[in-house]
């Protein structure tokens, strides 16, 4: 249990198995090797170990909530739910099933069962801080009022007075502030954090995005590094069910549109493939479907999930600049959204991709006529059409076609932007006005 604390999975591994040569139906043992195994991504035998541990010891609340997080991160809520109900008969103060079980409940969109746990849970122990910060999102994301909103913030707050250490509780507070419009107040929450820790990347990207500092070209790797390694657990949770994520359905939608039927041909890059929604979407027209992104905790879910040959933590304008002319797609869901200077990334795309090859990929909407680009409060970047179409003739490419669309939710709100296809053009040297 030592070793599979310190993340040595292979060593914990063998003890386990060593264990269980010893004495076949160890409870421990079987539920330990379950989580393990899930963790590397063999989920099925997860499912059969834990189900053979609780055979022996069917009251264990533990086991029954560690099930439940298996059936939660394989999609079958309502097994998931099943778990964590039993795990409560057996450990009514067993928190952490409380807690999962008013997750799996929002994921299944039975908002009010979800939001009664979530009252439940803080009832029982109003001193658990994750609690207070799950609560805080619910409201947020399903949010229908100012009053949400402003429950919201004091959620954030609440859980973060309680554990100082959670400080993406103070980012959701300074969040929730702003889109209460008490943006000095939001402002205020970032430059606090500062004085505390002068080199955290958050605080700093998040005091640009309410106006409080210059907005930097693009999101800086550490920021990206730092959120993305914190969200690759939650990330499919928190956007695919709770916020209508539909991102990498729409791009692909319109990429297949413009590409000939599936035949395994194309060289795909997934840019920013996070934790790898896109893989099964494009993957029948992949020959070598290869993903990218700087987050490395993102990367081992995306490798979880299968579907690529080959998968890389790097820097994105980098990486496609040391790979010319190697790809027929560059594909990129809602990662271009932290680049607020298009140009670069463009610019390596077009080197990366052979002629005639496609980048396809998603930003959020600015409004208005103007040719501009701006950081906004949720630390992501805004785009408006006409920068998007000058930056992309600017950097060499044709048929442009910019879709508007929903991508997600936000607060409550639907986040409008644009889907953009365009086709690397057929000559060799960029005719780039610089
Ligand atoms: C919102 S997620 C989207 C992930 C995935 N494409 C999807 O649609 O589910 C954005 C991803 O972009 C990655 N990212 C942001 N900036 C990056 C950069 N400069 N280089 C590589 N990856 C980056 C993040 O690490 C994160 O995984």
């Amino acid at each position: 249990m030592q070793a599979h604390q310190a993340d040595e999975l292979d060593t914990a591994e063998k003890l386990y198995r060593e264990i269980l040569k010893l004495q076949p139906m160890q409870p421990d043992a079987l539920h330990y090797l379950g989580v393990l195994c899930h963790q590397c991504g063999r989920s099925d035998e997860a499912v059969e170990l834990i189900g053979k541990a609780l055979s022996i010891t069917p009251r264990h609340p533990d086991a029954h909530n560690n099930l439940g997080n298996v059936h939660k991160e394989c999609d079958r809520p309502l097994e998931a739910e099943a778990c964590y109900r039993r795990a409560l008969e057996c450990g009514p103060t067993h928190y952490n099933a409380l807690s999962n079980l008013a997750v799996v409940l929002e994921i299944q969109d039975r908002l009010d069962d979800a939001f009664n746990a979530y009252t439940a849970l803080l009832q029982q122990a109003p001193q658990f801080a994750p609690g207070h910060y799950l609560l805080g999102l619910f409201l947020r994301n399903h949010a229908q009022n100012v009053e949400h909103l402003e429950q919201s913030a004091e959620c954030f707050r609440t859980a973060f007075e309680i554990d100082p250490r959670n400080v993406r509780a103070l980012e959701a507070l300074g969040v929730s502030l702003y889109a209460l419009k008490r943006h000095e107040e939001a402002a205020q929450v970032y430059r606090d954090w500062l004085v505390r820790e002068p080199e955290n990347p958050v605080p700093r990207h998040m005091l640009a995005a309410c106006g409080g500092a210059d907005a930097p070209a693009r999101a800086d790797d550490d920021y990206v590094r730092n959120v993305f390694d914190g969200f690759a657990e939650s990330f499919d949770e928190q956007l695919l069910k709770n916020l209508g994520y539909r991102a990498p359905q729409v791009l692909t939608d319109a990429l297949t549109q413009v590409l000939e039927a599936p035949q395994s041909r194309l060289d795909v890059l997934d840019a920013g493939c996070g934790t790898g929604l896109c893989a099964p979407l494009i993957r029948p027209w992949a020959r070598q479907l290869t993903g990218v992104d700087l987050s490395g905790g993102m990367v081992e879910k995306a490798r979880l999930r299968g579907g690529y040959d080959t998968l890389a933590v790097a820097e994105l304008t980098a990486y496609l600049e040391a790979q010319p002319a190697a790809y027929d797609v560059v594909l990129s869901a809602d990662t271009l959204v932290y680049f607020g200077d298009l140009l670069p990334v463009l610019r390596a795309s077009r080197a990366a991709l052979r002629p005639d090859g496609w980048v396809a990929f998603t930003l959020e909407a600015l409004d208005g006529e103007l040719d501009r680009s701006e950081l906004s409060s949720s630390g992501r970047y805004r785009h408006s059409r006409n920068y998007v179409e000058r930056a992309l003739l600017q950097t060499g490419f044709d048929d442009i076609r910019i879709v508007p669309d929903t991508l997600r939710k936000e607060a409550g709100e639907p986040v409008r932007g644009w889907v953009v296809l365009a086709r690397r053009d057929s000559s060799d040297v960029r005719g780039e006005a610089e």
